[in-house]
């Protein structure tokens, strides 16, 4: 939230500008929205009900006033607070950012962000990345992480969050949401999932003001995202059910608007969807002033505002709310049924007696307070406990799983004749502003031109306590191999200046260019070209080295136009990979980890084959004119190309290694399970959703020269039964990692939910009749077997 703020409303890109069409069909306050009333009451379901009927106890005894309290955040030493009632024991709540680190302290870790996390394709990296965030989290006394991310998802390669999130494929984005929370959740820690729904960009995503003032009149609505049901279920509400699955606390609604109808406000998504069809028994919170109404926003199921305050951003502080003195007005007047109250504290109640929050949590931080820039202590009105210990170092050895996941989230996207791994080359020539230290301090807030990037910024960024920058991992490396190490880190420089003139007379054994690609909340990115001229740092290195090898440190999609070029012999997607950035990128060019990365999502052949563009203008001053059609449906990513028959230059799924794979002997088990599935609800949606009706399995074999791991991939083709649908759709992957010449039985379970589609007209999940085709494969275009089930109608 708070990088916005800083970024100004500079927003109009000069190289991508998409203006929406001229529409008539402008959708007004309340849209085309199902209105779904009234919101549903929790009643615990899925193990929950010994924590609700606690939760039930504490709400009996609170006061009118408490109780609009504990539903609207106030300032304090968090960026999100709850207050306490000491008189309940309350300690009351601690909301921290974000999704990659506890945002606001010291002697915390930076973990490799979502996107890393996506590209390890690694269900165990993932789930320990969560166990050890979640402890950090803890360790200083947060109650509530502002993470992970499901929206946006990734519908367009431009939008300013994508790394936050996973992947634009839902399945795995989906296996990441459930995996993460489970390990946060594990440490007693709440999980936020977030941003519920469809939020998939950021320009306008909050109104516009006049004067961009944060108390100014409203202009422009937020950018509204209009979509339809089926890919409303199939892609953006997906991943938030394995979020709903595994148990998340809460959720957070977004700034956009959905089908004219703020997310915050909007029934049929959080009462209708969130509440009713997934079954979630958590709260819903607002993301920081994405509240836009009182009564409105709480009747269509929103439980908490956040941070409280009126204004953008929520950062009018002081005592007015949309929530707080206007709850207590409207019970007492008699608008707000009490009930509804009472359940969205219920609610929020539930989970922190679940995880046990009520028995001795660790207390706040004080170092958090000083860090605090968006509610300094100078705008509180309530008291808060601040006799903690202070700089609480709770990093402990979560340095070795970051380094893990680095590595095995680097994608190899090209490696002619094994330029890599490197042996102990004699000369080693480094360039690029990508490779070392920064020289503008820790924060990445802000896209400095030295300095290698870690992550990304805004409220999902880390605060580095320390960075091992890939050209520090290099040099330690070189030392001991006795190389010789010349390092050009001016990208102007190297971009002008013929190279040969340089470095040190003879060619060097590698050339070794590190890219990078800022992206920011608040902001889409203009281009999907790497940042400070990294194509001309390429072209020029590669005009004189004939062993260029191109690291990229990058948000996500990059356009590589270099790709061919002969003198590139390999190219390094390395993402965000967090503080230990340097150690994981020699680990993996060196050989010492054997690459097994996989892209989370499409190069296209071209950059200007990406479809679903945000939309960067409006040629109309109506207020509700920014609106952002979902015409490509379910064709996003990979769904897109493969519909449209389009060549990529690097498909979904791929990436290279150091040894090479097979798979033989595909099976498939499972009995002609009747395709309707039983309509009973519990977290997650329908249960037989989730029921394996069909075994998959392959032989995988190592028939390389060393040990590595990889990941098979399971796409399914629907029947032609089922309506339009894009060719291939992933439904099962797992890391496997193998000795030379080792093979092992991989197994896929598909769940019900796997070989269905929605249908609009049944309002549920099918299985449609027919034949399945089942693909498996090393990527989305590299399928090595095939088979099919067929399902009885
Ligand atoms: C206008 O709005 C409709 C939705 O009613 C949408 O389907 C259509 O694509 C829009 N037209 C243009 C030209 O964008
Ligand atoms: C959005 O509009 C579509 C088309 O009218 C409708 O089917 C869908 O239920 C709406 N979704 C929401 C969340 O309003
Ligand atoms: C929620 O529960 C209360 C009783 O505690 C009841 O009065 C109210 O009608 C319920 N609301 C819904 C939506 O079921
Ligand atoms: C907006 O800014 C302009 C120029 O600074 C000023 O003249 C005008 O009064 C401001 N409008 C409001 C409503 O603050
Ligand atoms: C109630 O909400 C309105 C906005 O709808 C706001 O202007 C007012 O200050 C709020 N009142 C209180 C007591 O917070
Ligand atoms: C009751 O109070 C709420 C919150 O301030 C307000 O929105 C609503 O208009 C009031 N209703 C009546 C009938 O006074
Ligand atoms: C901090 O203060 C609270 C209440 O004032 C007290 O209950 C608690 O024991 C104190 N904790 C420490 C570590 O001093
Ligand atoms: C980088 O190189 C360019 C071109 O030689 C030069 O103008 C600029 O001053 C250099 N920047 C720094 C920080 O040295
Ligand atoms: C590749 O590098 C060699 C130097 O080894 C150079 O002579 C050649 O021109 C380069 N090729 C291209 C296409 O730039
Ligand atoms: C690169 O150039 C060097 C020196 O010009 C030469 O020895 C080497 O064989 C070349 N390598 C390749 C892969 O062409
Ligand atoms: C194929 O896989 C199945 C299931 O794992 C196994 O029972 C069978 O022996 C395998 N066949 C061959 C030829 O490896
Ligand atoms: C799938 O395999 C598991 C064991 O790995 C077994 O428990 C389950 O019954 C199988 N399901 C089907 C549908 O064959």
């Amino acid at each position: 939230m708070l990088s916005a703020l800083l970024a100004g409303a500079a927003l109009l890109s000069p190289t991508l500008v998409i203006v929406q069409p001229l529409n008539t069909t402008i959708l007004g306050p309340y849209g085309n929205v199902p209105p779904v009333y009234p919101s549903p009451n929790t009643t615990g379901l899925g193990g929950w009900e010994d924590a609700l009927t606690k939760a039930k106890s504490f709400v009996f005894q609170l006061t009118l006033e408490e109780k609009s309290g504990m539903v609207t955040g106030t300032p304090g030493p968090c960026v999100g607070n709850i207050i306490a009632i000491p008189r309940l024991g309350f300690p009351g709540l601690c909301l921290q950012d974000g999704p990659l680190a506890i945002r606001v302290t010291d002697y915390a870790s930076v973990f490799p962000a979502g996107v890393s996390a996506a590209a390890s394709f690694d269900r165990q990296l993932i789930y320990e990345r969560g166990l050890a965030m979640g402890a950090e989290f803890r360790g200083k006394g947060a109650h509530i992480q502002l993470g992970p991310v499901a929206g946006p998802l990734g519908r367009s390669a431009y939008a300013g969050r994508n790394w936050e999130g996973f992947s634009p494929d839902p399945y795995l984005t989906g296996v990441a949401m459930e995996l993460t929370i489970r390990g946060i959740q594990e440490n007693g820690v709440q999980a936020c999932a977030k941003h519920w729904v469809a939020y998939e960009q950021e320009t306008q995503r909050n109104p516009t003001t006049v004067n961009g003032s944060i108390t100014g009149a409203v202009l422009q609505e937020s950018v509204s995202s209009n979509l339809d049901d089926r890919t409303m279920h199939e892609l953006y509400m997906w991943p938030f059910a394995n979020a709903v699955r595994a148990g998340v606390s809460s959720i957070m609604c977004s700034y956009n608007r959905i089908n004219g109808s703020y997310a915050c406000e909007n029934s049929k998504s959080q009462s209708g969807l969130l509440k009713g069809e997934l079954g979630f028994q958590g709260y819903i919170m607002s993301d920081w002033g994405g509240t836009h109404s009182g009564m409105s926003s709480v009747e269509s199921g929103l439980d908490m505002d956040m941070p409280g305050g009126l204004g953008l951003y929520g950062l009018e502080f002081g005592p007015n709310s949309y929530f707080g003195g206007n709850i207590t007005a409207a019970v007492n007047n008699g608008t707000l049924d009490a009930s509804r109250l009472d359940d969205m504290i219920t609610r929020i109640m539930t989970p922190y007696y679940f995880l046990g929050q009520d028995k001795g949590y660790p207390l706040i931080d004080p170092a958090t307070v000083e860090l605090n820039t968006f509610s300094p202590q100078s705008t509180w009105f309530e008291q808060f406990v601040l006799n903690g210990t202070s700089n609480r170092d709770v990093r402990a050895d979560h340095a070795v799983v970051i380094r893990k996941l680095g590595a095995a989230s680097a994608v190899f996207l090209k490696n002619v004749d094994g330029t890599l791994p490197l042996a102990a080359p004699k000369s080693i020539a480094v360039f690029g502003n990508d490779a070392g230290e920064d020289t503008e301090g820790y924060y990445n807030q802000i896209n400095f031109e030295y300095g290698t990037l870690s992550v990304g910024g805004g409220s999902g960024t880390g605060r580095l306590t320390y960075l091992v920058t890939p050209l520090e991992a290099i040099k330690t490396k070189a030392q001991a191999d006795g190389s010789l190490v010349q390092q050009f880190l001016n990208n102007t420089l190297i971009a002008t200046t013929d190279i040969s003139t340089l470095v040190i007379p003879q060619m060097p054994d590698v050339c070794l260019v590190f890219l990078k690609t800022w992206a920011e909340e608040g902001l889409d990115r203009t281009s999907l070209d790497t940042d400070w001229d990294g194509n001309d740092v390429v072209a020029s290195v590669a005009s004189y080295c004939n062993n260029t090898v191109v690291i990229t440190h990058s948000s996500g999609i990059n356009d590589l136009p270099w790709a061919s070029h002969p003198n590139v012999t390999a190219i390094v997607a390395a993402h965000y990979p967090g503080q230990e950035s340097g150690n994981a990128i020699v680990d993996v060019l060196y050989g010492a980890v054997n690459p097994s990365g996989k892209l989370p999502y499409t190069i296209a052949l071209n950059k200007n084959d990406y479809n679903a563009l945000p939309i960067t203008a409006v040629n109309s001053a109506d207020p509700y004119a920014w609106n952002a059609w979902f015409d490509e449906k379910l064709e996003i990513d990979y769904r897109y190309f493969d519909a449209q028959n389009m060549s990529v230059l690097y498909e979904f799924g791929f990436g290279l290694s150091y040894t090479t794979f097979s798979l033989s002997n595909l099976t498939i088990s499972g009995a002609q399970v009747s395709p309707t599935a039983a309509p009973c609800v519990a977290p997650g949606g329908n249960p037989a959703l989730w029921e394996g009706i069909y075994n998959v399995t392959v032989t995988l074999s190592n028939t390389g020269p060393v040990s590595g791991a990889t990941v098979p991939q399971l796409y399914i083709t629907l029947p032609s039964s089922a309506p339009t649908t894009p060719p291939k759709q992933l439904r099962g992957f797992e890391k496997v990692f193998l000795n030379a010449s080792e093979s092992s039985v991989v197994e896929f379970t598909l769940m019900r939910r796997d070989l269905s589609y929605w249908d609009i007209v049944t309002q549920d999940w099918v299985v449609p009749a027919g034949e399945f085709g089942v693909s498996v494969g090393f990527s989305s275009r590299d399928i090595h077997l095939t088979g099919t089930i067929t399902a009885v109608a």
